[in-house]
């Protein structure tokens, strides 16, 4: 199957997506057409985003039991706050019952095994984009990054497993992190990793999955979360847009990530998102010693952020100091070594779905950014280089921060996805991407 050029999600996108830049370097007639093409592409986007933000206003049996703030109060919210406030005496000591033939357990991920059972089950049954192209593939040297950041406990990685076959059926996680959300200082938990085996959806799994998961970061008295999602729940504070960066033009149009826009031979194509041959800076691979002017540069940038995490220097080692085929950053220093400028991205491969000449997709996906010695767009014209050289095929970032500044300059196209930012138990007014300063994975 073809992808629609149309219908990229936070995995896909298409060359057509990449029009205006396209048009800005083609110039004449081709660029009229071009953005003629766009236009339509957006206004086929926006029918179909609406559509989906249609749902919005059903039922939900589960979100509407829960603090989270109602559909349509985003005019109301007046302070920040709790939405309920409990103690710890209050929660349940005892796991929620699951249904027959189901029991729970905690996943080690620093054993092989265990890590292998997670790894698994999110590689055959995690995110798909709309088309059922693409399935994100996390590596389990990532997942054991992604899970055991200081503080860690390996109670909050939750999982369901089949009594008879003590098979791993299903997954969530929570992990300790401190947010500054509209200039409080706030003890969260990031929730990710919800995953149901494909054999068992829409038997109301999910909703017990949560419940078990928020009764056990209760019990360490957290109250609050905060996490993403493709779809729309009751209530976002903040939804944004992914944008993908073409790297290797020829290997995206063979899996159906891209399609070869009207005009635009395969060749063009290749010529338009050509990228020189080595940075322009000499950004290089942040080191244990750089991570204290690091931490500094990038925690006081983030301050102009209403939503941002508050990472101490461990946190920020852990999250931040290179590991390969996870996560990449990079620095470049002035006198006295101090870090004036600062990118990252991480690694997030997907599964081409049943092809044979491709089976994955690298995707690097930008993380922290901050230029202080060059324009950001600069900066991120050498991130894509390095990520080029890493072999990622495409380059993805979110328009929230202050990344508006390079997607069009450096030849982003937009996807037709949404990514939902929520909070948990906590009320505050809602932001826009530019006021959103949190990456999760
Ligand atoms: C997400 C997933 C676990 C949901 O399970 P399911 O079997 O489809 O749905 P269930 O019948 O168990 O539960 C439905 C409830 O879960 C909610 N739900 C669905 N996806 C959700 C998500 N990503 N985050 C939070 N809640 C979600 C639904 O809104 C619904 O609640 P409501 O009635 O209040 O609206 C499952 O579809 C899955 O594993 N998908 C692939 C991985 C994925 O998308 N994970 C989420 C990443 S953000």
């Amino acid at each position: 199957m073809v992808a629609d050029p149309e219908s990229a999600t936070a995995l896909g996108t298409a060359v057509l997506g990449q029009q205006p830049a396209a048009a800005a370097a083609g110039g004449g007639k081709g660029a009229d057409v071009l953005q003629y093409i766009r236009q339509q592409q957006l206004e086929r986007m926006m029918k179909r985003n609406a559509a989906r933000l249609g749902g919005e206003s059903k039922e939900h049996k589960f979100w509407d039991t829960q603090p989270v703030p109602k559909q349509g109060a985003e005019e109301e919210v007046v302070g920040n706050g709790p939405i309920e406030v409990k103690q710890v005496s209050d929660v349940r000591p005892d796991s929620y019952p699951l249904p027959a033939g189901f029991e729970w357990c905690n996943l080690d991920i620093n054993s092989e095994t265990e890590a292998d059972e997670v790894y698994t089950l999110l590689w055959e049954n995690y995110v798909e984009d709309d088309d059922h192209l693409f399935r994100f593939d996390y590596s389990k040297p990532f997942l054991r990054w992604a899970l055991t950041p200081p503080g860690y406990s390996a109670a909050l990685h939750v999982g369901v497993r089949s009594t008879k076959t003590n098979k791993l059926l299903g997954f969530i996680s929570g992990v300790p992190a401190t947010m500054r959300v509209s200039g409080d200082a706030v003890r969260t938990v990031e929730i990710n990793f919800l995953c149901v085996h494909k054999k068992l959806r829409s038997k109301r799994l999910a909703p017990v999955l949560i419940k078990e998961v928020t009764r056990r970061v209760n019990l360490k008295d957290i109250w609050q979360a905060v996490y993403t999602a493709g779809v729309v729940l009751p209530t976002p504070v903040a939804s944004c847009r992914y944008f993908h960066r073409n790297l290797n033009p020829k290997k995206l149009i063979e899996v159906g990530f891209s399609r070869l826009a009207n005009r635009m031979t395969l060749a063009r194509t290749m010529r338009l998102y050509k990228l020189p041959d080595a940075t322009a800076t000499a950004l290089r691979p942040m080191q244990p010693a750089d991570v204290p002017s690091a931490h500094k540069l990038v925690s006081e940038y983030l301050l102009r952020f209403k939503l941002h995490p508050l990472m101490d220097v461990h946190d920020f080692g852990h999250w931040l100091l290179p590991r390969e085929g996870v996560v990449d950053s990079f620095v470049l220093t002035g006198e006295d070594n101090t870090v004036t400028d600062f990118c990252s991205f991480y690694h997030l491969p997907s599964t081409v779905i049943g092809n044979e000449k491709h089976r994955t997709l690298f995707a690097a996906y930008s993380f922290y950014n901050v230029a202080t010695s060059m324009p950001l767009t600069a900066l991120m014209r050498d991130a894509l280089v390095l990520a080029r050289d890493r072999g990622m095929d495409v380059f993805n970032a979110l328009n929230l921060m202050e990344n508006e500044q390079f997607l069009q300059d450096l030849l982003f196209g937009i996807g037709d996805g949404h990514l939902q930012y929520y909070l948990y138990n906590w009320r505050c007014a809602g932001m826009t991407p530019g006021e959103t300063g949190l990456v999760l994975l």
